[in-house]
């Protein structure tokens, strides 16, 4: 029931999560970091966790739920910390912080209590769309129009690909541009042979499979999806608020569905004018291992019938039954990959190794 307290979890877990949050916060996040060192030594602001349910109970949804609400309300006086809410943020070593963050909470306690019950942290990222751009070239070359099915699409803004504009900029500075004009722009450091398509590819048909589709047109659940957004990374925060801009106007087909089970008949809906494109990135670490094994026997039954494609950036570190095992280079590093299905036959090549959110890419 949304607003009731459980005390399953200790003070000591409790304050550990943001002890460690605090650590491992840095150096992207000293905003966060600070506010999880001033945390931990608070029973009265960690104990606030426990209206969440206990798998809910870590430090970046108490921080979403503020933020969400800071970005219903951009004057309050805590706002002057958020890098995105304000060109010049106060630092976050600033001693007037903790006492802030203080107020702000006993301010809106209730509607603090009604976030922590009832949300749980999600996160789309664009720029992966920059990781997936190649691949999608390479395939257009090959096969032509492109149907694409994003898996554990979110709001549905990876679907959009062929909306933003790119620009690729390999180690000696010269800088190839994709797409666009565009109000999201995705800039991506290069190094290899990345095969940069000279014109857009062409998207026939798209559509998304998530479990919780974010509706992007829905004002709340378009800010809920900004506030799990680091604000130390204002670019990232404001080029997602620039896709949702764009997904609003012409928002993409988003099925409420699992990964394993909706995905035939969601391939399905790709008519014989295009070929289907299966993406996922960042989703397989959210599957079971045995849903992981059932996803890949899914896609080998379907490729077994129809040609068919499967681009992923994932971590293979944390999903060891992808086909084509760890980068060998960094195991923990996210990994684009590409599987073909032709005539049957399964090829998988490795082709790049990737930053997460789609900074920088080492082509292979
Ligand atoms: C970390 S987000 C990544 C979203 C998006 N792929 C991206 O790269 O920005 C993981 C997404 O996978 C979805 N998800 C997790 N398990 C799923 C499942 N079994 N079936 C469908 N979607 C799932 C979540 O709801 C969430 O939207």
């Amino acid at each position: 029931m949304p607003h009731q307290v459980d005390d399953s979890s200790t003070d000591a877990e409790l304050a550990r999560h943001f002890a460690a949050s605090a650590s491992t916060s840095l150096p992207r996040a000293p905003l966060y970091a600070a506010l999880s060192a001033g945390i931990s030594r608070d029973p009265g602001l960690f104990g606030l966790l426990r209206y969440a349910p206990p798998t809910q109970r870590l430090p970046v949804l108490l921080f979403a739920c503020v933020h969400d609400l800071l970005l219903e309300d951009p004057h309050q006086e805590l706002a002057q910390w958020y890098a995105n809410l304000t060109p010049t943020a106060r630092l976050a070593t600033d001693r007037a912080l903790m006492p802030t963050f203080k107020r702000f909470v006993a301010a809106h306690e209730q509607a603090l209590r009604h976030l922590l019950s009832t949300r749980t942290t999600q996160t789309n990222e664009v720029g992966r769309c920059a990781l997936f751009l190649p691949a999608f070239g390479l395939l257009a070359d090959e096969v032509g129009p492109l149907g694409h099915l994003d898996v554990g699409a979110s709001g549905g803004l990876n679907l959009l690909l062929d909306r933003y504009e790119y620009h690729f900029e390999s180690p000696d500075g010269d800088v190839t541009t994709v797409g666009g004009p565009s109000s999201v722009t995705l800039h991506a450091a290069t190094t290899g042979p990345v095969p940069v398509p000279a014109s857009m590819p062409v998207i026939a048909t798209r559509c998304g499979i998530d479990q919780h589709p974010i509706d992007v047109t829905d004002v709340s659940e378009a800010h809920w999806l900004e506030a799990c957004v680091w604000p130390d990374q204002p670019d990232r925060f404001h080029r997602l608020v620039a896709a949702i801009e764009i997904a609003r106007a012409a928002p993409p087909e988003l099925l409420a569905g699992d990964a394993v089970t909706s995905l035939a008949p969601a391939i399905e809906r790709i008519g014989a004018n295009a070929h289907p494109v299966v993406t996922n990135s960042w989703v397989l670490n959210y599957l079971t291992s045995n849903d992981r094994v059932a996803y890949l026997a899914e896609l080998d039954r379907i490729g077994a019938q129809r040609d068919l494609s499967w681009v992923y950036a994932e971590a293979p570190a944390l999903i060891p039954e992808l086909p084509n095992g760890p980068d060998p280079v960094d195991p923990h590093r996210t990994v684009l990959s590409m599987a073909r299905w032709r005539d049957g036959e399964r090829t998988v090549a490795h082709l790049a190794t990737c930053h997460p959110h789609g900074f920088w890419m080492h082509w292979r």
